[in-house]
């Protein structure tokens, strides 16, 4: 379903006491603070921070509870791994997958992340899956291309059903944590591409319903441009959710 959607992706930040204290307060501000239809708000914490941060988080669903990665495998012998049923059973509903850190730090490819989306979807969880572009690339000309190919090979061997669980976020690798933020209408080209796409794979209903955030450099100061796009249905936040009153700007910028 296409919904107006905020998440925020810790990385590999904050301890325990400070992550609970960063999750009461955005839970505070959000119960205060939100007036008419709230977005759907994601918190994704480290692995060893999840069950710690889900307990603050309530029983209404929003904020719900992301992880940041997942293996592939369904259980057994990969020492220092995660998996998608251990995450469910913590308390997660949500699952980044394709990260342009964990594909440039981790060697993460289309092929081992279109086994992790079936891997996550079969558990139960939806996926955050990450398309975007480095400058190189779009210096090149060639960002359509690279995100098509991201997107058919990484993507669109799900199911319609598979898919309709599926949040795509479109991050350019050059904005990210970089200050740099792509503009509104940088954004919202790439955007309408992804969408023309989904209906080339699916069909014109499944590229209506699909929400496709943005993410790099998004902060209080620029959401509510970016978000006022046609196709923009919303933020991956860095940097900026580790900030409750930062993020919970972000949250408010519909
Ligand atoms: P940033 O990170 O907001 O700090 O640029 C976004 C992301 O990597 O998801």
């Amino acid at each position: 379903m296409r919904q107006n959607f905020v998440a925020g992706n810790w990385k590999m930040n904050l301890t325990l006491p400070e992550a609970q204290a960063l999750t009461s307060e955005i839970v505070q501000m959000m119960h205060d603070e939100l007036t008419g239809p709230a977005p759907q708000v994601v918190i994704c914490p480290p692995f060893p921070l999840l069950a710690g941060v889900g307990h603050l988080l309530g029983d209404s669903g929003n904020p719900a509870l992301g992880a940041q990665n997942c293996h592939q495998k369904e259980s057994g012998a990969y020492t220092g791994e995660v998996s998608a049923k251990q995450l469910q059973s913590v308390g997660c509903k949500y699952v980044i997958l394709g990260h342009s850190e964990r594909r440039q730090h981790f060697h993460e490819d289309d092929a081992l992340l279109a086994a992790k989306l079936k891997t996550v979807l079969a558990a139960g969880l939806k996926p955050i899956f990450c398309v975007g572009e480095s400058l190189e690339t779009r210096e090149a000309d060639e960002t359509f291309d690279f995100i098509g190919k991201q997107l058919k090979d990484g993507l669109f061997h799900l199911s319609n059903e598979e898919f309709d669980q599926v949040v795509i976020a479109y991050e350019p690798i050059w904005a990210i944590g970089t200050g740099r933020t792509a503009s509104s209408q940088q954004a919202q080209e790439v955007h309408a591409f992804i969408r023309e796409r989904v209906a080339v794979a699916y069909d014109a209903q499944a590229a209506a319903n699909t929400t496709i955030l943005y993410g790099g450099s998004c902060n209080a100061q620029n959401a509510r441009e970016l978000f006022s796009q046609a196709d923009v249905d919303g933020g991956l936040i860095g940097g900026a959710s580790l900030k409750s009153r930062d993020f919970v700007e972000i949250v408010k910028s519909f």
